[in-house]
């Protein structure tokens, strides 16, 4: 018998957390035979209603799932994680400007960053879904000078699977047909969802589309915008899809991506592709046996490059900003 994985989550109590944590418990995050023990850290507020899920998840009797603790303190919270979901975090109100906002959520990050460092396990693999979630994930990963740079990750896999989402729409295509879509950037307005290495079915995708216009008029910016799009229509922002998402980038992460297919990440930059080194920005990467690379040799065309340029000039701006605040 397997020795059980432990998964912290954090904002355990919140949308997202309950959209999450039952798909872990029933082996959706590592595999159908991967026993684990949650780990769930919340505020104190937050801990009365993560006890409630906490009883869900009983209820569940989820053969995988060997222990739930409920903590409000960090350093017991990330206390032997082999994976830490990252999904609690300072949402922007009314009024806040961005340095407002990255200091709060510095609040939050800085010491989840240091306390993975001083308690998670040897082999811990993090990733951010709150937002700003690529500088959140920066912020976190600074405190942490003893974990591999490489272990923090910031998600847009939701942006990714939303992108082959529209484009099996447009196309007809099944989203199975489509391999290869990057996201590239910051998960924010300014990503990239790029479909000019995409394939539709062995065909590459912009040829199939052969519509720039919609490419630029349409596409990137339905992609870009769904969260708003999705809050306008619900009344509530993205919770279902993005925990969908943030298991599916666990389990590409651990499990390896298919052959002559890739993924997206947010990870820090080695450089490649002209993106700054250290910031965390998202790429094409494949992944295996729990590590990832990112796919190189791309041919960026001008359309391309300019949007990369963009998105990657607004995560350094971010990064600035934290670095004056001394977040990092
Ligand atoms: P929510 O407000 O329903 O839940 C957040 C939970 O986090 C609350 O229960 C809160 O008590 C908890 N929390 C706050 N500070 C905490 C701390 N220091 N430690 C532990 N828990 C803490 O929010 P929801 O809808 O679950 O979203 C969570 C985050 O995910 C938001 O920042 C949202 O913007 C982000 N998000 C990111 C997406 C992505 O694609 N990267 C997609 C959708 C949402």
């Amino acid at each position: 018998t397997r020795t059980p994985v432990n998964v912290t989550v954090t904002g355990a109590a919140g949308q997202i957390g309950y959209a999450l944590l039952f798909r872990i418990a029933s082996g959706h995050l590592l595999g159908a035979d991967v026993p684990v023990k949650l780990r769930l850290l919340e505020i104190p507020q937050g801990m009365k209603a993560a006890e409630g899920t906490a009883m869900e998840l009983d209820d569940c009797a989820f053969p995988l799932l060997k222990g739930i603790d409920i903590f409000d303190d960090p350093n017991k919270g990330f206390e032997g994680a082999n994976v830490a979901l990252l999904v609690g975090a300072r949402p922007r109100t009314k009024g806040m400007e961005r340095g407002d906002l990255l200091s709060a959520n510095g609040g939050i990050f800085k010491p989840q960053g240091a306390a993975i460092n001083a308690h998670a396990a040897d082999d811990i693999k993090v990733l951010v879904v709150g937002n700003p979630a690529n500088t959140n994930a920066l912020i976190a990963q600074a405190a942490a000078p003893d974990v591999p740079a490489e272990r923090f990750t910031a998600m847009t896999r939701l942006d990714h699977n939303r992108a082959i989402s529209q484009l099996a729409a447009k196309t007809g295509a099944a989203v199975s047909d489509i391999k290869r879509l990057t996201i590239w950037g910051n998960h924010s307005a300014t990503q990239y969802p790029d479909i000019f290495h995409a394939e539709i079915a062995g065909k590459n995708a912009a040829e199939v589309v052969s519509d720039e216009q919609w490419l630029a008029d349409t596409f990137i910016p339905t992609v870009a915008k769904r969260g708003a799009a999705i809050i306008e229509a619900r009344g509530a922002s993205s919770a279902a899809s993005a925990a969908n998402a943030a298991i599916d980038h666990v389990h590409t992460w651990v499990n390896g991506t298919a052959a002559g297919d890739w993924t997206s990440m947010g990870i820090p930059s080695d450089g490649s592709y002209g993106v700054p080194e250290g910031i965390i920005s998202s790429f094409p990467v494949t992944t295996k046996d729990g590590k990832y690379e990112i796919v190189q040799g791309l041919d960026i065309n001008e359309f391309s490059r300019a949007r990369i340029d963009a998105s990657v000039a607004e995560l350094v701006e971010e990064r600035d900003a934290v670095r004056e605040l001394g977040l990092i």
